[in-house]
């Protein structure tokens, strides 16, 4: 079970289909902030399209594969990360993540993402995990950068979002990178 305190008032918590009213209305509070960025806060429009797109992620936690966490901060949820890929094969794995924008710039998603990677990484033995981000995401590369990514190179157009093809940097942290908090 991957659950932590983050602050005296945020804990990190596996985000379930059971939670889908609550995350469809973060997600309605959030979309200006969230769609420049991540398609699903597009998609993800009443409970029922929320709890589909939970329900992807439990089933991918059911496999052993992927799954998504929620961030609540006084109670409410205010963000999450999750395992948008998990291929315990090759053991590599690629995090994303997100916040309302009145959580920003608390630190909340470096210290939930550090719990990601204790987890991915000591527990379940990842060798190698990446961070997807286009370039003008500046908050997103300044995260990977604090919890030590490395950057890779560009995925060059390979993101079409909104009627543009953005490039994708690629960011990764190898397992021996990364310390254990
Ligand atoms: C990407 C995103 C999650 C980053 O949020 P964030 O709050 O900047 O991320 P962090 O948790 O790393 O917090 C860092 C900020 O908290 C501050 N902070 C305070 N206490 C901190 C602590 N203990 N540890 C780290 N940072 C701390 C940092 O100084 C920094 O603020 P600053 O940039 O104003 O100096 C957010 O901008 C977001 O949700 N964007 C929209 C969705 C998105 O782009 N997702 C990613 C797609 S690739």
């Amino acid at each position: 079970m991957l659950t932590r305190t983050l602050t005296d008032n945020a804990e990190l918590a596996a985000l379930e289909p059971w939670h889908a009213n609550e995350f469809a209305t973060h997600v309605h509070n959030a979309r200006a902030h969230l769609s420049p960025w991540l398609p699903w806060a597009l998609t993800v429009v009443d409970t029922e399209t929320a709890a589909m797109f939970l329900q992807r992620y439990a089933d991918e936690q059911a496999k052993g594969n992927g799954r998504i966490l929620g961030i609540w901060l006084d109670g409410k949820l205010v963000g999450g990360t999750l395992f948008r890929v998990w291929d315990s094969r090759t053991g590599m794995c690629e995090v994303g993540v997100w916040l309302a924008p009145d959580a920003v710039g608390h630190g909340l998603v470096t210290k939930a993402v550090g719990a990601m990677l204790d987890w991915a990484i000591g527990v379940r033995g990842m060798s190698r995990v990446e961070w997807r981000t286009v370039p003008d995401n500046t908050r997103s590369i300044a995260t990977a950068q604090r919890l030590g990514f490395t950057r890779e190179g560009v995925l060059r157009q390979a993101f079409p979002h909104q009627g543009i093809r953005h490039d994708v940097e690629v960011w990764s942290l190898l397992a021996s990178e990364w310390r254990q908090s």
